[in-house]
């Protein structure tokens, strides 16, 4: 496999162009709106609201990475000790050759746990990292080529459903990886429906490995999200100094505070900026100004936790089983083995 294969407008990936055992899809994202539509539109609301997708810029992403190793966030730590504790049996489960596809690669800092452990039964892999952003795809590919000789690369840069239906064509059991709780980002209607969507292109022999964050003591849930040090808070801040920074918005970043609430009855983090004080905000181009009163606040994402019953019930109607499942020692987080019905 050689030639890299670019569709569409999108930027094309010359960096990686006519690399050995690396070919790169590109399908260009479904028009949404920019930043600036969305970020208007959902501050105008009766809630405000800015879309999470834009709290991942290249300072965001970078600030997600630091999230992910502090203690607070227990989600990457707990993952992490399980698939070192695991990979082996969990590669075991899908078969003695197989092929794994992943959503939401990144830097794909874990997963390396699990095809090193494929490897130890195969000569060779092919990985399929899928990623909306081309760049977490170039350079994790490049250093997942540089470290692994026996892995082979089909790198797909497009969102998920689009990447569903472009999967490369194999004789091999696929185990399909969505890790890092991201399935919590979702509401839990679409999480299901996501999992549909894979349940419809999986074979009956190919598996699917979710991290879930369970429901647990409260406390626990909102320190992972509201750290001391306040990395936490500049992720979550950063959305207002991108409008500043992107839109000629006058937010003061002093005037809004970073809280992350949990709701036990809805088993949810709500991610909020809340006004400090009564302040009017401008925005280049905007008709008037944005009011906000002490204590309102701007919503910008939620992470669902989930019990391992509800979750096996969510699969269950979502066409899939749960054939295993492996917890860390506190029993915080868990990564659960699915097939098709
Ligand atoms: N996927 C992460 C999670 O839900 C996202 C996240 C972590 C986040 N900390 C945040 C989003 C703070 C907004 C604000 O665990």
């Amino acid at each position: 496999m050689s030639a890299a294969l670019s569709l569409g407008h999108a930027a094309s990936p010359r960096m990686l162009e006519d690399v050995p055992r690396l070919r790169y899809v590109v399908i260009p994202p479904r028009a949404q709106p920019d930043f600036r539509t969305a970020a208007l539109e959902g501050l105008a609301e009766q809630q405000p609201s800015i879309p999470s997708r834009f709290l991942y810029d290249s300072v965001g992403s970078a600030l997600f990475e630091a999230i992910t190793l502090l203690h607070e966030y227990y989600l990457t730590r707990k993952e992490r000790s399980i698939l070192e504790a695991q990979a082996a049996n969990i590669v075991a489960a899908v078969g003695r050759r197989i092929e794994i596809v992943e959503f939401g690669s990144g830097s794909a800092e874990k997963t390396r746990l699990l095809l090193g452990a494929a490897l130890q039964n195969q000569k060779s892999l092919r990985f399929v990292p899928i990623d909306i952003s081309q760049a977490a795809l170039q350079s994790s590919a490049v250093s997942l080529l540089n470290e692994h000789p026996e892995l082979d690369l089909v790198a797909i840069a497009a969102e998920y459903r689009d990447a569903l239906q472009s999967l490369p064509v194999t004789s091999v059991p696929r185990l399909f990886l969505f890790l890092g709780s991201n399935i919590g980002n979702f509401p839990r209607l679409d999480a299901q429906s996501f999992l549909a969507g894979i349940a419809d292109q999986m074979r009956s022999e190919d598996r699917l490995l979710v991290g879930i964050d369970l429901i647990k003591d409260p406390p626990i849930i909102e320190q992972a999200y509201n750290d001391p040090a306040g990395v936490t808070a500049a992720f979550n801040k950063n959305l207002l100094s991108r409008v500043n920074r992107e839109l000629g918005g006058e937010f003061d970043l002093t005037g809004f505070s970073h809280h992350a609430p949990y709701c036990p009855e809805s088993a949810k983090v709500e991610m909020r900026l809340v006004a400090d004080c009564n302040q009017w905000v401008r925005i280049e181009g905007m008709k008037g100004s944005l009011r906000f009163k002490k204590g309102d606040y701007i919503h910008t994402e939620d992470s669902h936790k989930y019990s391992l019953d509800g979750f096996q019930k969510m699969s269950g109607d979502a066409c899939l089983t749960m054939e295993g499942q492996w917890l860390d020692e506190d029993k915080w987080f868990a990564l659960t083995l699915l097939r098709k019905i």
